[in-house]
């Protein structure tokens, strides 16, 4: 039987004979009685075995080590006074796969740059055994609130033929080691995807609502604790709606996955709120429970001109691209919560931003929010062919390798936004962790490939 179900059945299963299997966390033993502390992985919580010297193997259960394998017979006692509701007493315990010595987790604490070295053992230590049960959590709390809603999930591709974002950070598809590789997906150019949003959509001009959820690939060589050569990002994409629909949408999202992981996480909360991030609980609450902030990027720099002095980076004007120091003042100092920028510069844009009536900005926002930044990325899309056709020409883009993006303006195409969740970024702020490569099962930045 799993531990889950154990503790919630545990006032009715006092004196029921069961039997678990798990992974030892600990083990300690005296002459006459011993505890092992058993995960099953069900759940967060662990189990205490007694086994005391009437057991055949006693001896041999005392040498169990760290990190084996398990099979538990025994007793299930109720213990609703104690630390945990219940304990088993053992029958017998059956190693099922010894863990040599040098099991890279011991008794201890383990620092994060230690565990990144060791990816295939990292799960079973307690931080990341959270993470990782939330990181499904969290996907389930995606597809939940869109798919309640109606929104049809579409699989972009991976291998695309197109740089969304214009911005040239792709990896390059190849299976050849020699410089001639441009043309090498069978003769023609490809590459990984960085965004699915020009795939979805088609879609949405199909079924009004869509998102997608996958992976995406930059090749920004950025160092730094946000940025990953491979995250997962949720694109939705919503027909007849806009910019202010689109943060609508936003918000609902961000709050319902908070909600969603308090309700459906609570000991993997409880454990962040206790040892990664104290008052982090508290503070996701106050999120989920207060409307966000929205500032146009002009109003922005006007705020910053006014603090320059206090940045690496002084050089505050209209037009500039806003590092991260000044997003994080915006967001920790002057709003202390999310909040939407909106309506930026189309210089410092992408090229299927819709052109504000002011010709200088686009109807795009980025929602900031404390200690993570940027977490989503989003715009109404420029529906006009010939305003979306003279800005690539403007940016000296390849119309041919796009002209099916821009039929779709001439195909009924009608008002749509959408934006980009980066679902790393989104489980970084839920759980107060500082580093992407700490929330992701098998990260892949710059100087960092393991296995
Ligand atoms: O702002 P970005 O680049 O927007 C897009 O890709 C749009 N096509 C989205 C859309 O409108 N459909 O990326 C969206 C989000 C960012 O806000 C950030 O949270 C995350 O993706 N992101 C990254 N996360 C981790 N590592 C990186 N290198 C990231 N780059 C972007
Ligand atoms: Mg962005």
């Amino acid at each position: 039987m799993l531990v889950k179900k154990m503790k919630e059945q545990a006032a009715q299963m006092d004196g029921q004979k069961v039997e678990i299997q798990g992974w030892v966390r600990t083990n300690r033993a005296s002459k006459k009685i011993g505890f092992i502390v058993i995960n099953d992985g069900s759940c967060f919580t662990n189990v205490q075995v007694v086994y005391e010297q009437d057991l055949p193997t006693f001896e041999q259960a005392g040498k169990i080590t760290l990190g084996s394998a398990v099979e538990v017979k025994g007793t299930f006692v109720y213990t609703p006074n104690g630390k945990q509701s219940f304990e088993i007493h053992a029958d017998s315990i059956e190693v099922l796969g010894a863990c040599d010595h040098d099991y890279p987790i011991q008794k201890k604490r383990h620092s994060f740059e230690y565990m990144r070295e060791i990816p295939h053992i990292r799960p079973r230590a307690n931080s990341y055994y959270a993470i990782f049960r939330l990181r499904s959590v969290l996907s389930m709390a995606i597809h939940t609130f869109f798919q309640d809603q109606g929104f049809v999930y579409v699989h972009t591709p991976i291998i695309t033929g197109n740089d969304a974002e214009g911005a040239g950070e792709c990896f390059t598809v190849t299976t050849r080691s020699d410089d001639k590789y441009d043309k090498d997906f069978f003769g023609k150019h490809a590459q990984l995807t960085v965004s699915g949003q020009l795939h979805v959509e088609p879609f949405a001009l199909t079924y009004r609502n869509v998102y997608t959820f996958g992976p995406t690939f930059r090749a920004e060589n950025s160092n730094t604790t946000r940025h990953a050569s491979e995250f997962w990002m949720i694109e939705p994409e919503l027909a007849f709606a806009d910019l202010s629909d689109d943060m609508d949408c936003i918000e609902a999202m961000i709050k319902y996955c908070i909600n969603y992981c308090l309700e459906h996480a609570p000991e993997e909360m409880a454990f962040f709120n206790q040892y990664v991030d104290k008052g982090v609980i508290d503070r996701i609450k106050h999120v989920a429970n207060s409307k966000f902030v929205r500032m146009t990027y002009t109003e922005a720099i006007e705020h910053l001109e006014k603090v320059k002095d206090q940045f690496e980076n002084k050089d505050i004007y209209w037009g500039m691209d806003l590092q991260s120091e000044h997003e994080r003042y915006i967001s920790e100092k002057i709003v202390n919560g999310p909040v939407f920028l909106t309506d930026y510069p189309k210089d410092i844009k992408a090229f299927y931003m819709r052109v504000n009536d002011d010709n200088k900005t686009v109807a795009a926002c980025d929602l900031l929010v404390p200690y993570v930044g940027e977490l989503v990325g989003g715009s109404q899309r420029e529906e006009r062919y010939d305003v979306l056709e003279s800005r690539m020409k403007e940016l000296g883009m390849d119309q041919s390798i796009l002209q099916w993006y821009l039929d779709l303006r001439r195909f009924g195409g009608c008002k749509h936004s959408g934006f980009g969740l980066g679902f790393d970024r989104m489980l970084m702020y839920v759980t107060g962790m500082q580093n992407i490569r700490d929330v992701e099962p098998y990260p892949r930045t710059p100087r960092n490939l393991i296995f």
